[in-house]
């Protein structure tokens, strides 16, 4: 082939011919989604035109289908300005707001009736093409809607963006739309940065923005993005309304929403608001509502701008979400006091803009009132606290030989030991004390910056020191900076880094006893029953040797409670450890001295906002050192609000209570007055 074309002066007219084909198929996949020839004939089509090219580089034009692939990195995007500016859209989320907009829009009409389309908003990046002499001659983000970036080099790449309009009566235009992802894609992205260890990105949207911010227009082209064209104006055709500019779109050869529906009335975009309401789970990419225009553009005209927002347009957004995704399989997780968690698998799903593929199922009962099985099709929902949950099953699409799901009888780590639920509990628990599942949530929780704080042990450590047999138990954490040698050999270890760990293990025998108290991680003992504790049983023995009884007449300890410190003592293992800690010198009792002053006897403070000198913590225990008590809600008994920066409605509340508001130095000023001035 190459030989034909390198001596003739055919070359030229069969790189065109060439070219045509390409874009007609391009056209053909991308924009219309009906292939007519399979990708191997594609790819000859395009390898022969690279061949030419290569061998007529004077040939190649910048509208060439080859030019898609990407070309050198560039250091520095241009700032280009919008020759019409790039508007936003206002939000409403009601039908009642839906319903003003439309009464607005007929008040200023004076009388006459709009039409609507209603088109999906889609979630991506808004991008403008210009077009000159049919060809594509610059892309532009939306920057400030004045101004934004020069992209062009990157959105060429992108397969269904046209490089040349099609046969038109048009040639210069400016054609708006958003760059977005499908949801496939992403997910598959995803999966592959995961796997290299990377940050996965939060949904397709940032990915979008990340992938045209790239300086490198090749990695651009390996990114699969795609392209929706929702404006158009143009000087070389008369336009008259939105929807039919939505036509022209098409016939020029961009992909175009295939939901655009003309309403003559309000409540046919309510309609068509329902209808996608429901429908937009089952659509390849996202979505984040409904944009609503008026059709005429004559009446655009006339309503004309307030600010940067048309009053021709509005975005109606859609609530909080539910999709539905597969249950994969349900797997258990061991919590520190040895409880078992079942967490259901899922097949990875986008909802709210986040990628969900675990969710906890709580226990056994929650399960059983789903009827949840391994393989169904189940609704994950997100509520106001952001944490996804599985909150039903779509039973029509159950598999018939699928079973109930049973709760293990056996701990999940390689120690299989017996699983318990006791009487009266949701939950089934390990009580295996050298289970290393649970040891290691043990361990993380006792350094944690609650507990003792240790500064260079953290949880890739501790799996590691574990798989190295170096952990068995907490105490063993004392007996690390004896292990140097052995340590060092292990991967990811340096002097330094052994040197941080040694630094934080030596000061973690400061911490008070109800810091290691609550580091032991017995059941129920959380931060604040662990200083309860320590108020009343001053020293480690006193508490072992507690009675149920004792415990109970202890105000806020009821029988839960009791019962888990009895059992937690009962166990010789425990003791045992409790007598290798108090070897390596951890502080078992409270001293006595703690208490420094009564200065703030009787007072009560509440700290708010981000404290510069010390953490909250540490301002929480000054106030208790001197026999004050420090309280995480605001009311008239309150003494002094403390609030650092950014506080928020704490200190309204003071504010609106009139308790006194201190700042950090004044609070700072009040327990060292000498140091203040
Ligand atoms: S029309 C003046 N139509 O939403 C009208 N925008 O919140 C300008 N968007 O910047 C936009 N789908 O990035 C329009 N069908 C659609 C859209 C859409 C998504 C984005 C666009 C715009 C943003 C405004």
């Amino acid at each position: 082939m190459q030989s034909l074309f390198d001596q003739t002066d055919l070359a030229p007219e069969r790189i065109l011919e060439l070219r045509r084909k390409i874009l007609r198929h391009d056209h053909l996949y991308y924009v219309e989604a009906r292939p007519e020839i399979s990708d191997r004939d594609y790819d000859a089509l395009f390898s022969e035109l690279l061949d030419l090219e290569r061998l007529h580089p004077d040939l190649v034009t910048p509208d060439s289908p080859t030019q898609r692939v990407g070309g050198t990195p560039i250091s520095q995007f241009t700032t280009v300005s919008h020759a019409v500016p790039m508007l936003s859209l206002a939000n409403t989320y009601s039908r009642e707001e839906v319903e003003d907009f439309d009464r607005r829009v007929r008040e200023t009409l004076e009388g006459a009736t709009p039409e609507y389309v209603c088109e999906l908003k889609y979630d991506g990046v808004a991008m403008s093409l210009t077009y000159e002499n049919c060809t594509l001659a610059l892309a532009a983000t939306r920057g400030d809607g004045q101004t934004g970036d020069d992209v062009t080099a990157n959105v060429r790449t992108i397969r269904s963006v046209p490089l040349r309009l099609h046969q038109t009566t048009i040639s210069s235009a400016i054609v708006r739309g958003e760059v977005y992802m499908m949801n496939e894609t992403f997910l598959a992205i995803n999966e592959a940065a995961e796997a290299e260890g990377e940050k996965p990105y939060a949904n397709p949207r940032n990915l979008t923005a990340g992938t045209l911010k790239q300086k490198d227009s090749r990695q651009v082209a390996k990114r699969q993005l795609e392209f929706v064209a929702y404006w158009l104006d143009t000087a070389d055709v008369n336009l008259e309304e939105h929807s039919t500019n939505v036509d022209l779109l098409r016939q020029m050869g961009f992909p175009t929403s295939p939901a655009v529906r003309l309403c003559a009335n309000v409540q046919e975009v309510m309609a068509f608001i329902a209808e996608w309401d429901e429908k937009r789970y089952s659509l390849p990419f996202q979505i984040d509502g409904i944009v609503i225009k008026v059709n005429s553009l004559r009446h655009q005209q006339e309503l004309g701008f307030i600010a940067r927002l048309p009053r021709w347009a509005i975005a109606y957004k859609y609530e909080a979400k539910k999709t539905q995704t597969k249950l994969r399989d349900i797997t258990l997780q061991v919590g520190r006091t040895g409880v078992i968690t079942p967490v259901a698998e899922l097949e990875p799903t986008l909802l709210a803009g986040s990628t969900i593929s675990r969710a906890t199922l709580h226990n056994q009962d929650y399960i059983d009132e789903l009827d949840l099985r391994i393989g169904d099709t189940v609704v994950i929902e997100k509520g106001g606290d952001v944490i996804p949950k599985v909150s039903g099953v779509v039973k029509e699409e159950r598999a018939i030989d699928s079973m109930p799901w049973m709760m293990p009888q056996t701990c999940p780590c390689p120690r299989h030991s017996a699983l318990h639920r006791p009487e009266g509990e949701a939950n089934w628990f390990c009580n295996d004390s050298f289970c290393p599942w649970q040891l290691r949530r043990r361990l993380e929780h006792f350094v944690s910056r609650d507990a003792m704080d240790i500064d260079g042990l953290g949880e890739k450590a501790i799996a590691q020191f574990i798989e190295a047999g170096l952990l068995k138990r907490i105490s063993d954490i004392y007996q690390l900076p004896n292990r140097r040698s052995e340590i060092l050999a292990l991967d990811r270890w340096a002097p330094k880094s052994f040197e941080k760990m040694f630094d934080g293990i030596t000061a973690s025998k400061q911490q008070p006893y109800n810091r290691v108290l609550f580091a032991l991680g017995i059941r129920c003992v959380g931060e604040g029953v662990a200083k309860m504790l320590c108020k009343h049983l001053t020293s480690i023995e006193s508490l072992q040797g507690a009675s149920h009884e004792q415990l109970t007449s202890i105000n806020e300890i009821g029988d839960a409670i009791a019962t888990s410190i009895r059992t937690f003592f009962d166990e010789p293992d425990n003791r045992d450890e409790i007598s290798s800690l108090k070897a390596a010198g951890l502080i078992f009792a409270s001293s006595a001295p703690s208490l420094v002053s009564q200065n703030f006897a009787g007072k009560t403070f509440v700290f708010t906002g981000e404290l510069v000198s010390i953490t909250r913590r540490q301002a929480e225990e000054i106030v208790e050192a001197h026999g004050g008590k420090a309280s995480g809600s605001v009311s008239k008994k309150t003494s002094f609000v403390v609030a650092g920066a950014e506080a928020g409605s704490k200190l309204a509340k003071a504010v609106q209570l009139g308790v006194p508001v201190l700042s950090e130095q004044e609070f700072t000023a009040m327990i060292n007055p000498r140091v203040s001035s």
